[in-house]
């Protein structure tokens, strides 16, 4: 029932109509054959995946530390814990390349503090005599970047000044983060936080409580379901909070792999981006039966939709209107989007509803992940050397997001600098030159807006229109 419900009420909101219905018998079928493109998260969960699932990445310590990992010991129908769990040494690793870590199972206690909140350690009593005591300052959040709040780690032993007595006792494990940094991008709030907080806690089917540290209101409020998602627990704003707070199990920062990425291997249950995309359409309530992108034969009267994301300033397009135009001339519907400006769940509806995304690089392009699958993902190149970051940044993480990717490089005479600095000045003629002096990217990515010629634009429109009703 109530999934007949869900349906007729998703039917009425969205453009598909009746035609859809049929639709969804058909992807009924398929999801019920076991198609995985087609599974919930939920599905994911039983399925196979899990099963031969590599548990190694989130627990720092090497496999022959007693031959536990988090994983196993949180397995939810596992009944049996370890008597003596063996503590971790070290229980910080800084070396991999992209962020510091620590773990620790036993006596783990949590205490705020403004500007520098604490994780002690307290080895077993068989371990405590002979222990080192140890300090660490981990940059609790993906990256070791500058201006990451630090939190203290301390693993005493017998002749330490003691830690603090409890005050609250939890049997789920805790996972400290910080949320400043980068975070009011919206590509970093994904590639240095989100992303990484899903690989980090997603395995624990939200039997984790979250400790912010550099608790940024804005930031939580902003991706609340995100948060519901993978947490049952109250979030913690750690640094303001009095309490001493314990636990058997406390993560320190966030397990990022790479660029707004995952890498599958390393990571509980194999997760990857696709996943990822997955897991935020069950937290945004985007159908997931739905996860396929409109198809014109579906639906004669009905556009193709395109969302063209409008940047404000750098890298703004300067004849939207005549871009909008000639999407339109080519057969889409377009609906201009301002991210920065918008409502994320309403956003993030907005996006849902349509079969292609277009921008210039830029981290509005983040929203890509509220696209269905095979989706077209069409990102504009602006000039200077930019091809790395773009496929970096947003083509590859679109390809393993399973959306279909286009690209447009633009000519000198589209972008503004060709005006302000001449065709012969190394602005255009040697974006290599400007990198070796250094102001490269201040140029290319911050002084430059774009002009597209739309008659050399328009065929990649055609190409993408194409590509939508294939
Ligand atoms: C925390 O940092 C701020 C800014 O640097 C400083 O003004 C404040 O005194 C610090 N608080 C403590 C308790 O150290
Ligand atoms: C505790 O650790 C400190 C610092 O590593 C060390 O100097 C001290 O000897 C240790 N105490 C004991 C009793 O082992
Ligand atoms: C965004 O919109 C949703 C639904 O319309 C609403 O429940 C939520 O409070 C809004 N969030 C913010 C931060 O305004
Ligand atoms: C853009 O131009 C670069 C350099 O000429 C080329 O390597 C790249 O493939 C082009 N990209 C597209 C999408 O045409
Ligand atoms: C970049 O730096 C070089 C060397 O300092 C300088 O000659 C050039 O004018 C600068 N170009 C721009 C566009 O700022
Ligand atoms: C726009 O592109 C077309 C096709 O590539 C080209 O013939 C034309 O010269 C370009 N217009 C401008 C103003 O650069």
């Amino acid at each position: 029932m109530k999934l007949a419900r869900k349906i007729t009420s998703t039917l009425t909101e969205t453009w598909l109509g009746l035609g859809l219905l049929l639709g969804f018998f058909l992807i009924l079928a398929l999801y019920l054959t076991g198609f995985p493109q087609f599974m919930s998260i939920d599905t994911y969960k039983l399925s196979e995946i899990e099963k031969g699932a590599s548990k190694e990445e989130v627990a720092l310590t090497p496999p022959s530390a007693g031959g536990e990992t988090e994983f196993q010991e949180e397995e939810p129908k596992k009944t049996e814990e370890p008597k003596e769990i063996v503590p971790m040494n070290p229980i910080c690793d800084f070396s991999d390349w992209r962020y510091d870590g620590c773990e620790m199972h036993g006596d783990a206690r949590a205490l705020g503090q403004e500007n520098n909140s604490i994780v002690y350690f307290i080895p077993p009593p068989s371990q405590i005599e002979t222990a080192e005591a140890q300090e660490w300052k981990v940059k609790s959040q993906s990256r070791k970047i500058v201006g990451i709040r630090e939190v203290i780690v301390k693993s005493l032993n017998s002749s330490s000044p003691p830690a603090p007595e409890c005050t609250i006792r939890k049997n789920v494990p805790a996972l400290v983060f910080a949320t400043n940094g980068l975070t009011f991008n919206l590509w970093h709030a994904f590639s240095d936080v989100l992303v990484p907080l899903f690989t980090t806690s997603r395995a624990y089917d939200g039997e984790i409580q979250f400790l912010i540290t550099d608790y940024q209101d804005w930031f939580v409020e902003k991706f609340d379901k995100v948060f519901k998602a993978l947490t049952n627990y109250e979030i913690i704003d750690f640094d303001t909070d009095r309490e001493v707070r314990c636990f058997e199990h406390i993560i320190v920062s966030l397990r990022g792999h790479k660029e707004f990425g995952i890498d599958p291997a390393r990571a509980p249950r194999n997760y990857d981006l696709f996943q990822f995309r997955m897991f935020l359409r069950d937290s945004y309530s985007l159908p997931f039966w739905l996860d396929i992108p409109y198809k014109v034969n579906n639906s004669p009267d009905k556009k193709p939709r395109m969302m063209i994301i409008l940047r404000g300033r750098s890298r703004k397009f300067e004849n939207a209107d005549e871009i909008i135009a000639a999407a339109e001339q080519v057969g889409f519907e377009v609906i201009p989007g301002k991210p920065e400006s918008e409502n994320m769940t309403e956003f993030a509806k907005k996006v849902d509803s349509c079969d292609m995304l277009l921008g210039a690089h830029g981290a509005g392009l983040t929203n890509m992940v509220f696209l269905r699958t095979n989706a077209v993902f069409l990102q504009v190149e602006p000039w200077g050397n930019m091809k790395w970051a773009c496929d970096l940044f947003f083509n590859e993480p679109a390809t393993e997001m399973r959306l279909r990717v286009l690209g447009y490089n633009i000519t000198a005479e589209e972008t503004s600098l060709y005006e302000k600095y001449g065709k012969d000045s190394p602005v255009i003629k040697d974006p290599d030159q400007l990198e070796k002096w250094g102001n490269g990217s201040l140029v290319y990515w911050q002084e430059q807006t774009l002009r597209l010629n739309i008659t050399r634009f328009t065929p990649v429109l055609e190409q993408a229109l194409q590509l939508v009703k294939e």
